[in-house]
């Protein structure tokens, strides 16, 4: 990871709530997704002029499995859709694409596809933006564990990836529904009612400002107060 990456926060967003903001409107839980697609667009072009460096965003995880067969092919459509559609943008903006969590279940095209974006953005330098999709943070903890010769805190946060600085969660829901259950251990968490497919530039500042406003101690005391 370049040093551009680091030098920013660490944003990581939970994108909850596209199925009842549909269902609210009297439209398919899958016209919720589709304009959550969206929300995704934004926010990744947002991310880079309000200091975040890498982005993970949650896009599905290994319990969505769970979910009605058509939600579930739906789900990897649209993804398939923002991978062809967003690739050249991607480029253009400096954004590095990689995909986290498990690949063996998808299909084999999706996981040619995220080769691609991934080979393609590989010179991204603004942004990192990782998407989650068939991933499960004990698993990730599990795997990486497992790969390691020799487990301890500094390897294995290497082997996971970057802490988080700021965790967002969407639609009101107040868990972690298994999304990096370690990287998060000293997140700041900003939890908003409002539905994924109307999460604006504006939320998404607004979530940053907050971030900043905290007094962020990792156990010690806070330098106010060290005096
Ligand atoms: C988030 O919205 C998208 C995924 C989990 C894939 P949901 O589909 O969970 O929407 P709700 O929570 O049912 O409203
Ligand atoms: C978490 O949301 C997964 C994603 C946002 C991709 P869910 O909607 O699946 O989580 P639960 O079931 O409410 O915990
Ligand atoms: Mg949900």
């Amino acid at each position: 990871m370049t040093s551009t990456f680091q030098d920013g926060l660490h944003a990581a967003i939970i994108m909850d709530g596209n199925g009842r903001w549909a269902t609210a409107r009297g439209l398919p839980r899958i016209a919720g997704h589709r304009r959550g697609a969206e929300s995704v667009r934004r926010a990744v072009e947002a991310a880079p002029s309000l200091g975040i460096g890498v982005l993970t965003l949650y896009a599905f995880s290994e319990d969505n499995w769970r979910r009605p067969p058509r939600e579930v092919s739906a789900l990897m459509r649209l993804l398939s859709r923002y991978l062809i559609d967003e690739c050249d943008r991607l480029i253009a903006n400096g954004v590095r694409l990689q995909a986290i969590g498990r690949r063996d279940r998808l299909s084999a095209p999706l996981v040619s596809l995220l080769e691609t974006v991934e080979r393609k953005t590989a010179h991204g330098k603004k942004l990192l933006l990782r998407i989650a999709i068939d991933y499960s943070s004990r698993q990730a903890i599990l795997d990486a564990a497992r790969n390691l010769k020799s487990v301890d805190e500094d390897a294995l946060s290497q082997a996971l990836g970057p802490d988080v600085d700021l965790l967002i969660r969407t639609s009101g829901e107040q868990r972690l529904s298994d999304f990096l259950l370690w990287e998060c251990a000293y997140a700041e968490m900003i939890f908003t009612p409002r539905m994924w497919p109307d999460f604006s530039k504006a939320d998404l500042a607004a979530a940053v400002e907050e971030y900043h406003r905290r007094d962020r101690r990792f156990g010690a005391v806070s330098a106010a107060q060290s005096a």
